[in-house]
């Protein structure tokens, strides 16, 4: 069975074409990283319009890179939300009318499932039940993964993702956007005890996470110290890196121990951090038993074979979508 994917939620258009909902023949991604770094940030308008733009030439190089034409595709699968209204509907209304021309069923798939579905599409995919920790620019969630369409939440941020929280501290320090990877990158430099950053309190669910205290912290010792170069730089990055990153495993680690999983599935851009891979994998080596799976970087950043695999699985469940198909920005899963 071969799905097409198109996904067009923030500011990648992607399309794909994954084979059974294991082996992607075609993975591509037209990033707009380019074009919104000068505004330090992802404006809504210029996505939707690039999406416009990218949007047949991307879904093109997938089908030729895959070597199919439209009669080799079994359906269509599209994110339909969440993510921002604008460029979310440029994917959705591409996939319904290629689905209405091609005569192909149509699927919606939620931004946050993909994700938690990415790793299937590694070498060594994980088994059901798993626990899901997604971290991206627009999430941060903990999810009991139970079957593939059957997800519990059970605990997210209250206020900045930590994809944000390193956006907005990179922009703090004057480093360009996306500001994971320039912290990510500098950080490697640096010393993580160089500076303490408090721990986040969160009130009421453990499982909660909050960055919004970070990021004020940055901002006091920045308008205190001014922001430092060369190797101090690197100190703070390390420093701020290590924080979100403590954050995360701990929250993590604690519901895995309290549900009794025993495999951990991290996905989202956040995911791509080199830190937080190091720190999951030395934290698992203290559980035993524990078993984690760090997708690809490729695989953690907005793709659509990750919605191509998501896609693959509610068709089979016989799920359709309609020619009234809509995007739908809070779309909760
Ligand atoms: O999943 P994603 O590509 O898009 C969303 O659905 O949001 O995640 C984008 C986020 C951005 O906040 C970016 O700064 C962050 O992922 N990111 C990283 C790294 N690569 C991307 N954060 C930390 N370290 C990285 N290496
Ligand atoms: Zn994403």
């Amino acid at each position: 069975m071969k799905i097409l994917a198109i996904e067009t939620s923030c500011d990648e258009t992607a399309a794909a074409v994954v084979e059974d909902g294991r082996r992607a023949l075609a993975d591509v991604v037209a990033t707009q990283i380019e074009i919104h770094r000068r505004w330090g940030g992802v404006v809504p308008e210029l996505a939707s319009r690039n999406h416009v733009v990218q949007v047949m030439p991307v879904v093109d190089e997938a089908l030729s890179r895959a070597g199919v034409g439209p009669d080799g595709i079994d359906a269509i699968a599209v994110t339909s939300g969440p993510g921002l209204v604008g460029a979310l509907l440029v994917g959705v209304q591409a996939a319904k009318a290629l689905a209405l021309a091609w005569q192909k069923p149509l699927v919606r798939v939620n931004h946050l499932e993909g994700h938690l579905v990415a790793a299937f599409l590694s070498e060594t995919p994980p088994a059901f039940p798993y626990l899901g920790l997604v971290v991206s620019g627009g999430h941060t969630s903990l999810y009991a993964a139970e079957r593939f369409g059957a997800y519990r939440l059970l605990g997210q941020t209250r206020d900045d993702a930590a994809g944000e929280a390193f956006d907005k501290g990179a922009k703090l320090l004057g480093l360009p956007y996306p500001g994971g990877i320039a912290i990510d990158r500098l950080a490697r430099e640096g010393d993580a005890h160089a500076i303490r950053f408090p721990k986040a309190i969160v009130k009421g669910s453990e499982l909660d996470f909050s960055f919004s205290g970070l990021k004020t912290s940055l901002l006091h010792h920045v308008k205190k110290h001014g922001v430092p170069e060369g190797r101090g730089l690197a100190d703070l990055c390390a420093s701020y890196q290590e924080a979100i990153v403590r954050a995360l495993v701990e929250k993590a680690f604690r519901a895995a121990r309290r549900l009794q999983f025993d495999r951990l599935v991290l996905a989202g851009g956040v995911a791509a951090n080199s830190r937080l891979r190091a720190a999951v994998s030395e934290k698992a080596a203290e559980y035993e038993g524990m078993e984690v799976f760090l997708p690809a970087p490729r695989l953690c950043t907005d793709n659509a074979a990750m919605i191509a695999v998501a896609g693959t699985h509610a068709f089979l469940r016989g799920e359709r979508a309609g020619s009234d198909l809509n995007a739908d920005p809070a779309w909760r899963l």
